[in-house]
C-alpha cells in the first residue's frame, strides 16, 4: 500500500466519507480568536461565520431560493434552476443534485429526506436499500414507482448521512415546495419526521401523525391531503415497525380508492 492509500485509509477508519472542500477552515466561530492561541493563528486561518452570521445567510439564501422558484413553470425550468443554484454548502460536498422523479402528473407524491449514498452516485431519489424496501411498500399495495412522483425535502446529500441541520432545510424547502406547486398532486405521502414536519410546519413525531388526514396548503391556497408514515431506512433498522407501516400503506390504498385516484 503506498502512502496515499495509508492516510485515506486512515481517515476512513476515523469515518471520514466526503471531502467537503479544497482549503482547510476551522469550525471555531469567529470571535474565538480572543483566546492567545487564536489570535496567535488568525492571519493565516480562514474561519466559518459565527452563529448569527450563518443564520443571516441561510435566511438570504432561502429568500434568493423563493425567487428563483417563483420564476420556474416547469419542472425542468427548476431543476435547471436548482442546479445552479449555490446557497446550500450541501452541494459542494455531493457528486449529484438529485431532483425528483417519476410521473410528472402523478396523483401520489413521496417525500423522504434526503439522497443516501447510492443516490448520490447515481442522481435518482430512493435507488438504494431504502429505495427497494418503498418499491416493495408501493407494489404491496399496487403501486408501481413509475406511477408516482418521488423526491426528497434535499437534493443535496449531507456528508456521512448525517441528519440535515434546520437551516439546510430551510434553504431548500422552496425547492421541494414549488416541486409539489408544478405535479400538483392529490395525496402526498410523507416518509419520516424532516418531511412531515418541514412540509407540515410541526414539530410532531411519525408516531404521532401517522393513520391521521391531514392538510399541505401550497403557496396559492391549494390544500393537499397529506399522509404520514415511517421512513424505509428506519423500517430497515426497527422491523417491528413494519406492521404499522402496513396499516398506513392500507390507509393510503383506502384514500386512492376513495377518491377514485387513476394511479
Ligand atoms: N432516503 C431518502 O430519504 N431519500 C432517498 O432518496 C434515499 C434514502
Amino acid at each position: 500500500m503506498n502512502d496515499s492509500a495509508k492516510i485515506m485509509e486512515w481517515y476512513m477508519l476515523g469515518g471520514v466519507d466526503a471531502v467537503c472542500g479544497d482549503t482547510p477552515f476551522s469550525i471555531v466561530p469567529s470571535g474565538a480568536e480572543n483566546t492567545p492561541r487564536m489570535a496567535e493563528n488568525s492571519a493565516q486561518t480562514e474561519y466559518r461565520p459565527a452563529t448569527t452570521d450563518l443564520a443571516q445567510e441561510n435566511n438570504a439564501a432561502r429568500k434568493s431560493a423563493k425567487e428563483l422558484c417563483e420564476k420556474a413553470q416547469t419542472l425542468d425550468d427548476l431543476r435547471e434552476i436548482l442546479e445552479r443554484f449555490e446557497g446550500c454548502s450541501l452541494k459542494f460536498s455531493a457528486n449529484s443534485t438529485v431532483f425528483g422523479y417519476g410521473n410528472p402528473d402523478a396523483d401520489v407524491m413521496i417525500i423522504g429526506e434526503a439522497p443516501g449514498a447510492d443516490e448520490d452516485r447515481i442522481g435518482e431519489p430512493f435507488v438504494g436499500r431504502s429505495g427497494q424496501l418503498l418499491d416493495k411498500m408501493m407494489s404491496s399495495i399496487g403501486l408501481k414507482r413509475d406511477d408516482c412522483y418521488i423526491s426528497n425535502v434535499l437534493p443535496w446529500r449531507p456528508p456521512g448521512n448525517r441528519n440535515p441541520t434546520d437551516g439546510e432545510i430551510a434553504v431548500c424547502l422552496p425547492f421541494l415546495q414549488r416541486q409539489i406547486e408544478l405535479v400538483a398532486p392529490k395525496i402526498l405521502f410523507l416518509l419520516g419526521a424532516s418531511a412531515a414536519n418541514s412540509l407540515l410546519d410541526n414539530a410532531d413525531t411519525v408516531a404521532a401523525m401517522r393513520g391521521k388526514a391531514m392538510e399541505y396548503s401550497t403557496s396559492s391556497g391549494n390544500k393537499i391531503l397529506a399522509l404520514c408514515s415511517y421512513h424505509p431506512a428506519y423500517l430497515l433498522r426497527n422491523s417491528a415497525q413494519k406492521a404499522k407501516s402496513w396499516n398506513d400503506l392500507l390507509y393510503l390504498r383506502e384514500k386512492i380508492e376513495e377518491m377514485k385516484l387513476l394511479v
